[in-house]
């Protein structure tokens, strides 16, 4: 596919959305990825990236089954494309450059327009010029609806992420060769919503749906409640149909980048009591990275009368009749050289898959790490070759973690597999949405060094 081709390809609907101003009143708004500045600590910091000039990027809403219309308008001087993370959507749709779309250029629309076949918590971000445009802000949360509302008072997304700035609060770079060849260079303010600890008023004695979304680029957060009752009951989008014991200071629940996790909090009954996301970073002591406050007379609810989450139509795989994959996560054999046309490139190669760098933000003009037969059952071996841990993401798919060397694994339905060190994690799946899915770590200095490659389900 030439950029040529593809521009003409999809310019009709561009055009549609983008150009005319009757199409644009009377259609879907753009989302235009544009220069920002907030106040990320005292002093303003410019520089960032957002879909407004001066606030975060906004939650998305949509309903499972609903077809959603994004227009994402570029106007920056850089290529970009925006993917959906978690979504089970058409490949078209996906953002990945390359593999599923051009990288857009400055001044161009590109029509996202999907389903989402699932209900839960996902997200959104850049898969061209990740590094650079994730650091500086463009990460924003995705809400999509169950067809039958679960029965919660009110619903708080946390978006938690970091920020590299030095001391007048202007950006430092967001890697380092150090850091993209270890456990990535991390940030250093640490915000919910873009805010340090915000605190945010729910009724007392009610029932909040608690969204954490981790969209930094690094970091593994350490996360517990502090003060309420709750339950967890989704994971990584997908309701959790077993009991989960709830994490805590002692044993924290660790949440990697590009993760997600619902609670059912129960506020507490009295005006001002709080119940706190904490969070263990290293070198400093456990903080809380948001606060829910209660608010008002006791409603006085029972989390036992919230009705549980529907399943997302996931097919069970059948493992019986599984074919084996096997892939290894390590260190690249000899660098190899840093190629990413439009969509940026660190500058050198630290790891690979199956023993291949694949540098970039997806593969380029280089073919399938595996190619699976659509309708039919896998079970892929991840094997973690390295002292750092990944967060192995595959796009468009999703799947069950079924087995480790390390831990027993819950029976979870997830997008996202963190790998401990040495772990070797068997994951499972039906490959039953045909098209070129992203595989990659989405710890963005790992992915864009060498730790990516793609999955073809055809
Ligand atoms: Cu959120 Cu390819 O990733
Ligand atoms: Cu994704
Ligand atoms: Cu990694």
């Amino acid at each position: 596919m030439k950029r040529r081709e593809f521009l003409l390809g999809s310019g009709a609907a561009a055009g549609a959305l983008g150009l005319g101003g009757f199409a644009r009143a009377a259609g879907p708004q753009e989302l235009v990825i544009q220069p920002a500045s907030f106040a990320l600590r005292e002093r303003v910091t410019e520089g960032m990236i957002s879909l407004s000039p001066d606030a975060p990027p906004p939650v998305l809403y949509g309903k499972q089954g609903e077809v959603m219309r994004l227009p994402v308008r570029n106007t920056l001087p850089y290529y970009t494309a925006m993917h959906w993370h978690g979504l089970r959507i058409t490949n078209k749709m996906d953002g990945v450059p390359y593999l599923t779309q051009m990288p857009m250029g400055e001044g161009e629309v590109f029509g996202y327009e999907f389903t989402p076949p699932d209900a839960g918590t996902y997200w959104y971000h850049p898969h061209c010029m990740t590094m650079e445009q994730m650091a500086h802000g463009l990460t924003g949360v995705m809400v999509i609806a169950e067809p039958e509302d679960p029965g919660f008072d009110s619903e708080q997304v946390i978006n938690l992420r970091g920020f590299r700035l030095d001391e007048g609060g202007a950006f430092l770079p967001a890697f380092t060769p150090r850091g993209a060849a270890r456990a990535g260079t991390f940030g250093n303010v640490h915000t919910a919503n873009w805010l340090q600890a915000p605190v945010y008023d729910h009724l007392a004695g009610g029932l909040v749906r608690l969204r954490v979304v981790n969209t930094d680029t690094t970091r593994i957060y350490k996360l517990h409640l502090d003060g309420g009752a709750a339950q967890i009951i989704a994971w990584d989008g997908h309701p959790v149909e077993i009991d989960v014991a709830m994490p805590s200071a002692e044993n924290p629940l660790l949440v990697g980048p590009g993760q997600r996790v619902d609670f059912a909090v129960k506020m507490p009954e009295y005006e001002g009591q709080t119940v706190n996301l904490m969070a263990k970073l290293p070198g400093q002591p456990m903080q809380a990275m948001a606060e829910l406050r209660a608010v008002g007379a006791s409603v006085a609810r029972d989390l036992r009368e919230l009705s549980p989450l529907p399943t997302n139509p996931i097919t069970k795989p059948d493992l019986d009749n599984a074919e084996l994959h096997e892939f290894v996560f390590g260190w690249t054999p000899e660098g190899g050289e840093p190629n990413n046309g439009f969509c940026g490139s660190l500058g050198y190669n630290f790891w690979s898959i199956n023993r291949t760098p694949w540098p970039g933000d997806a593969a380029q003009d280089v073919g399938p790490l595996a190619t699976l037969e659509l309708g039919k059952s896998y079970v892929l071996r991840l094997r973690n070759e390295s002292p750092n841990l990944h967060p192995i993401h595959l796009h468009g798919l999703a799947f069950k973690p079924i087995r480790s060397n390390l831990r027993t694994l819950p029976p979870l339905v997830t997008d996202t597999m963190l790998l401990l060190k040495d772990e070797v994690v068997e994951i499972a799946l039906v490959a039953d949405n045909p098209g070129d899915w992203a595989f990659h770590c989405h710890v963005i200095e790992h992915q864009k060094t060498g730790l990516t490659g793609f999955i073809r389900v055809v």
